[in-house]
């Protein structure tokens, strides 16, 4: 299980799409629009398939490979996507994967995945794209600085907690956190990749009210499991924080970055 749930995914959805780089994904765009067909693609950790359904459109000759190990994620992929063809659902776990699932693929994505990967994961995984000349698009990895425009005394230390937290394991390994696009970045240039890096910032202003308090809400038991901020000191920041949602001068800026990294063919 790894405890992201549907509700939560589609509430990031929309501050995903206008956060991703726009300059990586028209990058991305003609290295794949130029790569032989079939152009096929593999988004590992695809959740419910908020990446398939931000690139596919710009991509119709492509094929996809859609994986995950959580089968309701994937079910509800299936149902917001269809079941068409050069569409694939994989229930597999990244922790077992075969490496046949690699063949035929011109570039994998992951978006809000990298981050959650053990440095052992990421430099295995990067080892057999590269040994196959497949490139990489790792979105959206949180990259440790959330701020908010209207400040509370205890921002800094909630941050620091949670970065803390960033590298507990989550299922692949002592998590990179925010390290993941520098670790990834070095592994594909010491290849001799073309990479390129980009800030894809959420930017959370009261239209987004109800991903705010949801992000806020997780904030809790990562802050707690760290152990060096009391309940009621957290509660009583949490409150600030909720009661400045909507109003006009609070902006959330939570911080990612994006990776793109393909072989000079
Ligand atoms: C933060 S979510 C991102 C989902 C999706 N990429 C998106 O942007 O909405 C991370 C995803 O990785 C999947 N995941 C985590 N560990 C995995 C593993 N060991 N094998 C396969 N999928 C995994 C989770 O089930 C979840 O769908």
């Amino acid at each position: 299980m790894s405890g992201f749930d549907k509700d939560w995914l589609t509430l990031r959805e929309p501050a995903d799409r206008d956060a991703r780089s726009l300059s990586l994904l028209q990058s991305f765009n003609r290295y794949i629009s130029s790569a032989p067909p079939p152009r096929t693609i593999l988004d590992i950790g695809c959740g419910t398939g908020s990446t398939y359904r931000t690139l596919a459109p710009a991509l119709p000759d492509a094929t996809w490979k859609l994986l995950d190990y959580e089968a309701t994620l994937l079910e509800e992929a299936k149902r917001q996507i269809g079941e068409k063809d050069g569409i694939e659902f994989l229930c597999r776990n990244l922790n077992q994967l075969d490496d046949a699932v690699l063949d035929g693929v011109s570039m994998v994505t992951a978006s809000a995945l990298f981050d959650l990967c053990s440095a052992q994961f990421s430099d295995r995984f990067a080892a057999q794209l590269v040994g196959r000349n497949i490139g990489l698009y790792a979105a959206l990895n949180y990259d440790g600085q959330m701020q908010w425009t209207v400040r509370h005394p205890f921002d800094e230390q909630v941050v620091e907690a949670f970065n803390r937290h960033q590298h507990f394991d989550k299922g692949l390994g002592p998590a990179l956190g925010p390290d993941a696009t520098d670790h990834l970045s070095s592994l594909f240039e010491a290849s001799g990749f073309s990479v390129s890096v980009a800030t894809s910032p959420w930017q959370l202003r009261g239209d987004m009210a109800e991903l705010q308090m949801a992000f806020l809400a997780g904030l809790k038991r990562p802050i707690l499991e760290i152990g060096n901020i009391e309940e009621a000191a957290f509660s009583e920041w949490l409150d600030f924080r909720l009661s400045q949602i909507g109003s006009d001068d609070s902006v959330c800026i939570v911080g990612h970055t994006d990776l793109l990294a393909f072989p000079n063919l």
